[in-house]
C-alpha cells in the first residue's frame, strides 16, 4: 500500500487558507476529473469525496493525481475505508462521528483524521485520542455558530471545521469564530449539479464561496 506521511499541520494549513472544505458525494468516478478542473478554476485546492458511493476510491485516484489539489476521504466509517481511501490517495480522513477505529487506524498510518463531534463528550473522546482539529456536525441542525462558539469556550486548544447546513449566506457567522478552520459542505458540488453535470456551475458556486471569504478577510 502507498502511504504519504503528511504532517497533520500541513494539511490542516492548507484547509485554513481556503476556509472551505467541498464536500463531493461522486456517482461516476469519471466526473472526477470535471469537478477537480471546476473547483481549481472556481479557486478552491481542497476537496472531500465521501464514501457514500462506489465510485469514491477510483475518484480520489484521479483527483489525486491533479497535483494542486489535496483530496481527502469523508463519510468514513470503517477502518477498511481508511485503508482503500489512502491506497487510492486520500490525504485526510474525515468521519461523520467518532469511530474509535477509524481514528486509530489513521494514526497507525499518519494520515490527519478529522472526526465528527456533535457534543463536548464527543470532544473529550477525541482529546483523549489525541485529535485536536473536528468536523463539527451537522452544524446548522445542532445550533450553528452559536453552538460551536459555546463548544470552543472549554476546548481552547480545538479547531472546528462545522459541515452541515452551511452555505455561501451563512459562512460567515462560522468563519468568525477563532476556534473555526473552515466550513465544510455540499452547496459548491450539489447532487443535482453532478448529476446534470453542470461543472461550469459549481465553478461560479466555488468562486462565490471564495468571493465571499475573501470579503470576510477584508473586513477583519
Ligand atoms: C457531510 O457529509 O459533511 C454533510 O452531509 C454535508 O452537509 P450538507 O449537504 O448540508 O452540506
Amino acid at each position: 500500500m502507498v502511504t504519504y506521511v503528511t504532517p497533520v499541520r500541513h494539511i490542516e494549513q492548507i484547509i485554513e487558507a481556503a476556509r472551505l472544505l467541498p464536500v463531493v458525494v461522486l456517482n461516476d468516478a469519471d466526473d472526477a476529473a470535471p469537478l477537480g478542473e471546476a473547483l481549481l478554476e472556481g479557486g478552491l485546492r481542497c476537496v472531500e469525496v465521501t464514501f457514500r458511493t462506489a465510485a469514491a476510491a477510483a475518484a480520489i485516484r484521479t483527483l489525486a493525481k491533479q497535483s494542486e489539489l489535496l483530496v481527502g476521504a469523508g463519510t468514513v466509517l470503517t477502518a477498511d475505508q481508511v485503508d482503500q481511501a489512502v491506497d487510492a490517495g486520500a490525504r485526510f480522513v474525515v468521519t461523520p462521528g467518532f469511530g474509535p477505529a477509524v481514528v486509530r487506524r489513521c494514526q497507525e498510518l499518519d494520515v490527519p483524521v478529522f472526526p465528527g463531534v456533535a457534543s463536548a463528550t464527543e470532544i473529550m473522546m477525541a482529546l483523549d485520542a489525541g485529535v485536536h482539529t473536528v468536523k463539527f456536525f451537522p452544524a446548522e441542525q445542532l445550533g450553528g455558530a452559536a453552538m460551536v462558539k459555546a463548544l470552543a469556550a472549554p476546548f481552547r486548544s480545538v479547531r472546528f471545521i462545522p459541515t452541515g447546513g452551511v452555505t455561501t449566506d451563512n459562512l460567515a457567522s462560522y468563519l468568525a469564530l477563532p476556534a473555526v478552520l473552515a466550513v465544510g459542505g455540499t452547496w459548491m458540488v450539489a447532487p443535482d449539479l453532478l448529476a446534470g453535470r453542470r461543472w461550469d456551475e459549481v465553478r461560479e458556486r466555488t468562486r462565490a464561496a471564495v468571493a465571499a471569504v475573501a470579503s470576510l478577510r477584508k473586513d477583519r
